[in-house]
């Protein structure tokens, strides 16, 4: 195996979906907060919380009180770093107040501190779906450029308390899903016909990558010796056929998530960009300054998040980014019981496309299985579907380092039960460690091992060699 020496191995959760405790010591609702079943495209958010309703992230897993204990369980496991978001309304209750809330910087304090005492790296991602509830009912999110201050004030007093214990930051969770998710990624209301829609998205985006570079200006000035980079969705996308139509497609509905690379990496705006422009006659507010700046402070690391792939047919729409929408299906590929392809290989392909694309650091941060488990009698969970897939996508990362991928790391994500995004459900697992919660929120909040946090584990412990046994396993067709 190709792992280098300093290989980050870890595990990523994001604040929402593991945290709980929504409004305790002073933290304002995020737009996750009033979400019943998720952020994903068929999930219905209030825009008002409901007291009548039930919400998985007001408790999530607990997370705000139990993280010492479960970072004694990442330890166990032997993580080098352990990815999470702070929730900006821990920090700014509604997103506007002029002095940050101190109560929530302590918390993130007494984490960081935790995980750095146990020799785990933190690594932080910047805006995790959580924007404050506030700021899409007053401004429609990052559709107004009233956001980038806001979001630049935010990221002063975070980068200037943590500069000391945290060096990895991510900026903002995948980007491109705003095409398929706006309210989670954009924290935007669309509104008007499609061409509209994608008008606000657009100008949503672009606010967005000022807001990066101006992220990367402050973090360069802040903390020098710190990487901070971009989070992308890019599962990938294949051609349901070679029928050229099918293939030139696919293409384009690729370059429709890597757009948020190429701006935010290369600095400015692609060429294909202005046929876009053109054929959907937006109407866009991009400022020579704004352009300058995108150009002035490009992001210098590229993560992402990898779960499959999925089919393009020609006529299929080219909307949305690559990483979970619709697909016609691959009949080579098992598919999840959430109907998502599984596709090792694919990891390597997408590797190789992007550093052959942009040529920096590549940093997985989002890799995993979503599926039931069954408790066997004695209280064991052998989830030996999770192994199989976390072994098959380690040996073709491996791959991809010895193709000349500059790979740094690889976070599973979830390796602790948390909260579906997609759908809000506790049943969707990813975890190698269990949390006794189901989806109407009843539980004991207990924790226990899977299989796989062994499995998980010794592939850390041996840097990976431990997959030389796995190599010629395939993965089974009914996972
Ligand atoms: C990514 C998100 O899109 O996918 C995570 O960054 C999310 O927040 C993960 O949890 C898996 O999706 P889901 O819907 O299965 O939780």
């Amino acid at each position: 195996m190709y792992f280098t020496k300093d290989f980050l191995w870890g595990g990523a959760i994001a604040a929402n979906q593991a945290e709980g405790a929504w409004d305790i010591d002073g933290k304002g609702p995020s737009i996750v907060d009033v979400a019943p079943n998720g952020i994903g495209i068929f999930s219905n958010v209030d825009f008002e919380m409901d007291p009548e309703k039930y919400y998985p992230s007001h408790e999530a897993i607990d997370f705000y009180h139990r993280y010492e204990e479960d970072l004694d369980l990442m330890k166990e496991l032997g993580l080098k770093c352990f990815r999470t978001s702070i929730a900006w309304t821990r920090i700014f209750p509604t997103g506007e107040e002029e002095e940050p809330n101190e109560k929530g910087l302590e918390f993130y304090d007494k984490l960081f501190d935790a995980m750095l005492e146990r020799e785990i790296i933190p690594v932080v991602t910047i805006s995790h779906y959580e924007t404050p509830l506030h700021l899409i009912n007053k401004f429609n999110g990052w559709e107004s450029k009233e956001m980038i201050p806001l979001f630049e004030k935010y990221c002063r007093v975070i980068f200037n308390r943590y500069k000391n214990k945290v060096k990895y930051w991510l900026t903002f969770n995948e980007m491109n899903t705003i095409h398929r998710i706006p309210y989670a990624s954009g924290a935007i209301r669309l509104r008007g016909s499609i061409d509209d829609e994608l008008n606000i998205i657009y100008q949503a985006s672009h606010n967005m990558f000022v807001a990066n570079a101006i992220a990367n200006k402050l973090c360069e000035e802040i903390i020098p010796d710190a990487k901070i980079g971009i989070m992308l969705a890019l599962s990938g996308v294949y051609p349901y056929t070679c029928k050229p139509e099918d293939v030139f497609g696919s293409y384009q509905l690729r370059r429709r998530s890597l757009l948020y690379a190429d701006v935010m990496i290369r600095g400015e705006y692609p060429a294909y960009f202005n046929r876009i422009v053109k054929e959907k006659k937006l109407s866009l507010d991009i400022t020579t300054k704004e352009l300058e700046i995108i150009s002035q402070y490009p992001s210098k690391m590229l993560a992402f998040s990898y779960y499959r792939t999925n089919t393009y047919e020609d006529g299929m729409p080219i909307i949305g980014d690559t990483g979970g929408i619709g697909t016609r299906g691959n009949p080579y590929l098992p598919q999840t019981e959430w109907g998502w392809e599984v596709d090792p290989l694919g990891l390597r392909y997408v590797c190789n496309e992007l550093t052959d694309r942009y040529n920096v650091p590549l940093f997985i941060v989002e890799n995993g299985l979503g599926c039931i488990d069954e408790i066997s009698e004695n209280g064991e969970i052998h989830d030996n579907a999770r192994i199989d897939y976390l072994n098959q996508h380690l040996i073709q990362l491996s791959e991809a380092i010895e193709d000349g991928c500059d790979i740094i790391g690889y976070t599973w994500w979830g390796p602790i039960d948390i909260v579906s995004a997609g759908t809000g459900e506790m049943k969707k697992r990813y975890g190698f460690i269990y949390v006794d919660k189901d989806n109407q929120g009843l539980g004991t909040l207990e924790r226990k091992k899977k299989d796989s946090f062994y499995c998980y584990k010794k592939i850390i412990e041996t840097n990976g060699s431990i997959l030389n046994q796995f190599k010629d396993t395939k993965i089974n067709k009914s996972m």
